[in-house]
């Protein structure tokens, strides 16, 4: 049994994971603003699935502004509070000695980053150095970390692999990400801080996002309304399970990097990273993709076999830094962990639809 700190608990991949980090007998500590970006309501089910008493933001009870409140049930302590809040983590850090600790609160999506980006900076990065020093002023053995598969922008060679350069972000959204991994090899090489960054490609399921495609498509084919369809279906995501992602953490969890380690494929072979630092850090990145690109075609088929109706279309161009393609190269993983996700679109979505039906009525 293991003391977990898990960021944005109350987010999509942050619910389940520590679902199946108190299924397995883990201490969780789970920490987020709960902010609105999209409806907190959502974030407060995922709460209560949990088992903890949520109050109702709606009713007005407690959780109000520059509250931090915190909420328990066994195994499990809930608390609002915000990454950038400096001395509220200090305190979050000394208050309890953490084994592992995985950094999923962030600001998300792509699109939004256009609109307001200062909520990237006060998050994933002013966020994300509060949670390292966390981590270096107190013992923990691990950190995992989110970072995505935004940072490979427009990479031309495909599958992407982690020894791919990525120093050409799209995004404001992929550029904090990409900084992410930047400043957790500067703590891993100055403090000795394990620390492994994950780069999730495209995450879908029950109790998803609303912001995300497969969702808002989802609930506008069963309304019968009309959906915005870009770069005429033919973009490709390697769309990722969540249940195989919540795997690959827990299985990466495990496995803290080694300054030996370094980023190379093999006993014996010198990785490119290797060849070009002589920076002893135990640190480390996997790609967790589906290593399968699916079309926005196929997609929306399987949406629509899964909620028997038929889409309306708006056909669009691309948008501005959205990329045609995203495909995971996932050797690496499988090598250290010897897990590959492989749920088929299909099947995904199909339990996706099944949740979304009964959660809404
Ligand atoms: N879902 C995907 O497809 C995907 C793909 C690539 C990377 N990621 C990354 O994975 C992580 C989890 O993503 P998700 O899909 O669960 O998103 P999510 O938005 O559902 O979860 C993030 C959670 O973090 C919380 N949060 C945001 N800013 C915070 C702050 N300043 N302080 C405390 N909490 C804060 C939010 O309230 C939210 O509940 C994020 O870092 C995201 O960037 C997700």
């Amino acid at each position: 049994m293991a003391k977990i700190l898990v960021t944005g608990g109350a987010g999509f991949i942050g619910f389940h994971l520590t679902k199946a980090l108190l299924a397995r007998g883990d201490e969780v500590v789970s920490i987020d603003n709960l902010n609105d970006y999209y409806d907190p309501q959502l974030k407060l089910d995922r709460l209560k699935a949990l088992g903890l008493q949520t109050p109702s933001p709606l009713m007005g009870e407690g959780w109000g502004e520059g509250e931090n409140s915190t909420l328990n049930t066994k195994n499990l302590t809930f608390q609002k509070l915000d990454l950038a809040d400096r001395q509220g983590i200090e305190t979050l850090f000394k208050q309890n000695q953490f084994d592992i600790v995985v950094n999923l609160g962030a600001q998300a999506g792509v699109r939004y980053s256009i609109e307001n980006p200062h909520a990237y900076v006060d998050s994933n990065l002013v966020g994300f150095v509060n949670i390292l020093e966390g981590c270096r002023h107190s013992k923990v053995k691990h950190l995992v970390y989110a970072s995505s598969s935004s940072v490979y922008g427009m990479n031309i060679k495909q599958p992407f692999s982690t020894e791919d350069r990525v120093d050409y972000p799209i995004s404001l959204y992929a550029a904090t990400k990409k900084s992410n991994e930047l400043m957790a090899h500067t703590y891993s090489h100055l403090y000795g801080i394990p620390t492994t960054g994950l780069r999730f490609f495209t995450v879908y399921g029950l109790f998803g996002r609303p912001d995300m495609a497969y969702f808002s498509f989802t609930k506008k084919i069963l309304a019968g309304e009309t959906i915005d369809v870009f770069n005429n279906g033919e973009m490709q995501r390697d769309f990722t399970y969540i249940g195989d992602i919540v795997e690959g953490i827990t299985r990466v969890m495990q496995n803290a990097p080694s300054p030996l380690m370094g980023e190379g494929r093999g006993e014996g072979e010198l990785s490119n990273t290797k060849k070009i630092t002589n920076a002893a850090a135990p640190y480390k990145i996997y790609n967790i993709g589906n290593n399968q690109p699916v079309t926005l075609r196929r997609f929306i088929t399987a949406i629509e076999t899964a909620t028997g109706q038929k889409a309306k279309e708006n056909l669009l161009p691309m948008q501005p830094g959205d990329v045609p393609i995203t495909y995971a190269d996932v050797d690496e993983l499988i090598a250290d962990t010897g897990f590959k996700p492989a749920t088929s679109i299909e099947e995904g979505i199909g339990k996706f639809v099944e949740w979304y039906k009964g959660y809404y009525n």
